[in-house]
């Protein structure tokens, strides 16, 4: 068989891309972005594969998370500063409550193509494309706002670099400083779960005051300043992925650049599609969304394809069945993924099978139904003898109402107060809070009984 190429996804089959009117001009973008330097390093990649692969073995835990699309309107930094603390205090009660270590990837820093449902919108009779996401298009509704502009992957480039170079200057440079990060406070103030937080915040701060006094001062110890932070995004704009993909020169191996991880998404994992195709030739750790339709002929397919090697950290199944459905669906494919052998680590994105119309008209999820996948996540892999490796979500440091629920209790009539997201409903602060400590407890009671089970 030849050797693999980056373009060779352009022979196979695609879907949820736009169709750009204007060649010349998207070769243009091509171009000036295959001059462009890469984002991410084939070294950081291939660190992150590493902590993955012990994720798989129950030995770290992924939280992956950010926004459903990011937007070209909503670019700040106060938005990028708050929704990386809220990753940080999630890792925190995660790192505290289930004493596992957290590898931290935000839906970032490049997460702005969307597939959609239906190819077309119709308002009062008039049809124009759907909007994809900022890389490709815009959200009014308008002829114009409406047409592919390939133009538009440069400011996606440019506002990923940027969001990048932030991130790294957060991780790396005192704003991640573990003392910084457990005297946060946001709006979580009421009730039993906010009591049960500040119980837990104290009990980190005495755990730091202790070491301080011991001489194990986080100023001397790096592990405790930094953190490594890693982006990832669907990889969906092939023409942009292609443009940011060359060749790693210490492995000769290809590297995607537009981020450090990318995933496939459930509609676009067709085995012999141009996506599939696409990650099977990079080095990076590739993402897998599994839904309620992905067979076992299609998983067993598409494990030999994205992991010839079936090298630990390089696939990571992101299963997202709705909550009443895991029991039944991620039962049958962890049976395969096991007859097969194959090295894999599971991960529950509770979001994506939960969204529903609500009274009000918009787009929502109910917390609850959050909580219960995961629960439900938790529950079939205990059954089961496998490891919950990680959870992956949509969520935003902003003080939204999009999903309805939480300890905060958004309810159906607030969800107009402050709905600002383009495509997929977001937990806000609050509710990702709740629902780290959840997962935590869920993490820490796995872990006892499989330490008891081994004796
Ligand atoms: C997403 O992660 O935003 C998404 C569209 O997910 P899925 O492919 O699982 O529907
Ligand atoms: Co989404």
């Amino acid at each position: 068989m030849a050797e693999w190429t980056k373009s060779d996804w352009r022979d196979k089959p695609r879907i949820q891309m736009p169709d750009y009117t204007d060649q010349d001009a998207l070769h243009a973008v091509e171009a000036r972005l295959s001059q462009f330097p890469l984002l991410v390093f084939a070294g950081e990649a291939r660190k992150l594969k590493a902590q993955l692969g012990a994720a798989s073995r129950g030995d770290a835990f992924l939280l992956q998370g950010g926004d459903c699309a990011e937007a070209f309107d909503q670019f700040s930094a106060d938005a990028i500063r708050d929704t990386f603390r809220v990753m940080l205090q999630m890792a925190m009660v995660l790192t505290y409550g289930a004493k596992v270590p957290v590898v931290k990837v935000g839906r970032m820093a490049g997460q702005f193509a969307k597939p959609r449902s239906a190819p077309t919108e119709t308002v009062n009779g008039v049809e124009l494309p759907s909007y994809r996401g900022d890389i490709i298009n815009e959200l009014p509704f308008s002829e114009a706002a409406r047409s592919p502009d390939p133009a538009k992957m440069l400011q996606a480039y440019t506002q990923s670099a940027a969001t990048l170079n932030l991130l790294r200057a957060f991780s790396k440079g005192g704003y991640a400083d573990m003392n910084k990060v457990h005297s946060w406070t946001l709006g979580f103030t009421e009730g039993e779960k906010a009591a049960r937080y500040r119980e837990m915040a104290g009990r980190i701060g005495d755990a730091l005051d202790f070491m301080r006094a011991a001489g194990l001062d986080s100023a001397s110890t790096e592990a405790m300043q930094t953190v490594d932070f890693y982006t990832s995004h669907e990889s969906l704009l092939l023409e942009y992925e292609e443009a940011l993909t060359r060749i790693d020169s210490t492995s000769g191996n290809w590297l995607a650049g537009s981020g450090h991880m990318i995933w496939i998404g459930d509609r676009t994992r067709q085995p012999d599609g141009a996506h599939v195709n696409f990650a099977s030739g990079v080095l990076n750790p590739i993402g897998l969304k599994c839904g309620p339709s992905m067979t076992a002929d299609d998983l067993k397919t598409l494990m030999t394809k994205l992991n010839p090697k079936n090298e630990a950290g390089r696939l990571t199944l992101i299963a997202r069945f709705g909550a009443g459905n895991v029991q039944e669906h991620l039962t049958r494919l962890i049976r395969v993924v096991q007859a097969e052998g194959a090295n894999v680590l599971w991960v529950c994105d509770p979001m994506h099978g939960n969204t529903i119309k609500s009274e009000s008209g918009y787009k929502t999820r109910p917390f609850d139904a959050v909580l219960r996948e995961v629960r439900e996540f938790f529950a079939v892999h205990k059954a089961e003898g496998t490891i919950p490796g990680g959870v992956h979500f949509e969520m935003t440091g902003q003080d939204v109402t999009e999903c309805i629920g939480g300890v905060q209790a958004v309810t159906d009539e607030n969800l107009s107060d402050r709905y600002h997201t383009a495509c997929d409903p977001r937990l806000n602060a609050s509710q990702s809070l709740e629902l780290a400590f959840l997962v935590a407890e869920e993490l820490s009671t796995f872990r006892q009984d499989l330490r008891a089970k081994a004796g």
